[in-house]
């Protein structure tokens, strides 16, 4: 098992990593008044046994709520429905709520712990690879129908449990998702395995050991960015490298046609292109995330049916672009990230050279 300390301003805590995590329940609940869970419906279906098994072998009767599986439960009806959950349920100030499954649902239960009475403990227990990322950090947040993650609240959990066990029922696709976010974590810290790592990982070769390696290797890089900048002020911006025009991409697609990581994947690709451009950088980089991405099947044409237009209008959008001027997280080269204004035609152009490369007939 491993642990990875995160320590904040707001609050520091454990994240325990391994298989059989999930034991480590009982120390974090044990002066709970109440526990509540809010579970994905279908980790529960697939998992909740295992949890239900845990909290009875700690003596703990939890209250349960089942949520829709994945993205549709970030609704203001479903954060509704956990509050008035919660209430029901009898919890306090004092109680701790646990959140049950990747990170959608950690985002929704996240953000129900920080406004429930202004504020409850809560323990993350993520069951998806992408949500090494988002269970660590305090960033909660739900969906409004005009934009994704528009309302939500820091608010660190007091403990993760990173049950790898958990890992061996996701999908193909989802493992693709959650690989984008690890490989992101690799490439904004590091200069020295960024290229080994993108010549040699296969996905679906990847044994449970070099899994569960390269989760805390991403957890590590998260822990130390947010120990730095909780509030996103400085450095912790780093994080956001490949997401904006990723974050188009998804939405383009629709939330749900292209999952989170293979839209960051296209991302970074485009961001590097961004950086050979802007910073001068060399190709290098570029080529092997391209190889990397095309040898494990992520949908880098999927962009061939949203012109740049369209693209350009959601980037202006993201919250993260101040009154319509575009940043970018670039990458001189691995390891050493900036962020940079952008103009809309160096923009065009990197959008351009992404459709070159990748094969889909330019605009
Ligand atoms: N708060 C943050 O800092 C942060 C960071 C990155 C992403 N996010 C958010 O995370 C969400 C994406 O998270 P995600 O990729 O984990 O997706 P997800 O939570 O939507 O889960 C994806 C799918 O996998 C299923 N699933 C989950 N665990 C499973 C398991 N063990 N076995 C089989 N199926 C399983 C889910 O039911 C769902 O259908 C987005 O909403 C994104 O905005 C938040
Ligand atoms: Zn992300």
């Amino acid at each position: 098992m491993e642990t990875v300390k995160v320590e904040t301003k707001d609050r520091s805590y454990d994240v325990v990593v391994g298989p059989g995590a999930l034991n480590g329940l009982e120390g974090l609940v044990a002066d709970a008044d109440r526990v509540a869970v809010i579970a994905d419906k279908k980790v529960a279906g697939l998992h909740g046994g295992r949890l239900r098994a845990v909290l009875d072998e700690a003596g703990v009767d939890a209250a349960w709520m089942d949520v829709p599986s994945g993205e549709s439960c970030k609704t203001l009806e479903w954060f509704g429905r956990t509050q008035q959950f919660l209430l029901d349920a009898g919890c306090t100030r004092k109680s701790v709520m646990i959140a049950f499954g990747g990170g959608a649902c950690g985002d929704l239960a996240g953000y129900a712990a920080a406004a429930y009475m202004r504020g409850i403990r809560f323990v993350q227990c993520p069951t998806t690879i992408l949500a090494h990322d988002s269970s660590v950090g305090g960033k909660t947040a739900i969906n409004l129908p005009g934009g994704k993650n528009m309302t939500g609240a820091f608010h660190q959990p007091i403990g993760v449990l990173y049950d790898t066990d958990l890992l061996r029922t996701l999908p193909d696709v989802e493992v693709r998702s959650g690989m984008a976010e690890a490989v992101k974590h690799v490439l904004i810290s590091s200069k020295k395995d960024a290229l080994g790592l993108l010549h040699t990982m296969e996905l679906a070769e990847m044994g449970e050991e070099e899994l569960i390696r390269l989760i805390v290797r991403g957890i590590r890089v998260k822990a130390d960015i947010v120990g730095r900048d909780e509030r996103e002020g400085s450095v912790r911006k780093y994080l956001n490298f490949g997401h904006t025009y990723g974050h188009a991409v998804e939405a383009a697609a629709g939330y749900g046609g292209i999952t989170h990581g293979e839209a960051v994947m296209t991302g970074m690709i485009y961001a590097l292109i961004l950086s050979e451009r802007i910073t001068g950088a060399g190709r290098e980089l570029t080529d092997a995330l391209q190889a990397f991405a095309e040898k494990n099947g992520y949908p880098l044409k999927e962009i061939s049916s949203h012109p740049f237009d369209g693209l350009l209008g959601y980037m202006k959008k993201d919250k993260k672009a101040s009154f319509g001027d575009l940043h970018f997280v670039l990458l001189p080269e691995a390891g050493a990230p900036e962020v940079r204004r952008v103009s809309e035609g160096d923009c065009k152009a990197a959008d351009r050279e992404y459709r070159i490369r990748t094969g889909v007939e330019p605009e």
